[in-house]
């Protein structure tokens, strides 16, 4: 084929599986925090609950995430061994972690997480019916016609023969449940709408970097301790 693709957004995609009694436990615990949870923007059959919202917004620090964010750490790793990404030399924070539950038609809209570096999806509780993960690409390289992706009335006519990555501005990926996917907190994400979920439930956090030796760098975010407060 005469086409050279470059510049590719990368998601990592691996399992993480956890013994039945531990998922039990954690499916318990989250469905025990929207229960207590005041759910002040939480609505019925709309939005998906979203804990990070709802006053849960920090679950790396809870003992019974424990285990979970271990293995998550490895998975990080390896992603940014994969990137060629020297991590010796850096130090890497979670800094906002959440669970989700989807019910019925609720789902999760396009959004970002701009105030992180990297993010994830961690799939505790999916089964094949419940809604997939759609992401955006902001970019659109290959749109050399302004809307030429995703205008309705081009759509209409038919004249892009084909979908695929050569010409689109998103994605569905289908993860199972015990995956999980890493990818840069700045690209736009959201889950499909009008699925009839079954309780999917999802685990996120916003992982920070910042350099351990700040000497000699201009574009990293200096250590915390060389950092003064007002
Ligand atoms: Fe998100």
């Amino acid at each position: 084929m005469p086409l050279t693709n470059l510049f590719p957004l990368s998601l990592y995609n691996s399992k993480i599986i956890l013994s039945n009694d531990e998922k039990k436990n954690l499916v318990d615990h989250i469905i025990q925090c929207k229960k207590k949870g005041e759910n002040k923007r939480y609505k019925e059959n709309t939005f998906a609950w979203t804990g990070d919202q709802e006053g849960y917004g920090e679950i790396h620090n809870q003992e019974i995430f424990k285990n979970l964010f271990e293995n998550i750490k490895i998975k990080v790793i390896e992603y940014l061994d994969l990137l060629s990404i020297d991590h010796t030399q850096l130090d890497i924070y979670f800094q906002r972690s959440w669970a989700t539950i989807s019910e019925e038609k609720e789902f999760i809209g396009r959004h970002s997480h701009s105030q992180s570096h990297l993010s994830f999806a961690y799939y505790l509780k999916k089964n094949e019916n419940d809604s997939k993960i759609i992401f955006w690409d902001t970019h659109k390289a290959n749109e050399f016609i302004p809307e030429l992706f995703d205008s309705p009335t081009i759509k209409n006519k038919k004249i892009i023969k084909k979908r695929d990555m050569l010409n689109s501005s998103h994605a569905t990926i289908e993860p199972k449940e015990g995956d999980i996917i890493i990818f840069p907190s700045k690209t736009f994400h959201s889950t499909e709408k009008n699925k009839q979920n079954s309780q999917r439930i999802s685990i996120s956090a916003d992982i920070s970097f910042f350099a351990r030796d700040h000497s000699f760098l201009e574009h990293m975010t200096p250590p915390f301790n060389s950092w003064k407060k007002f």
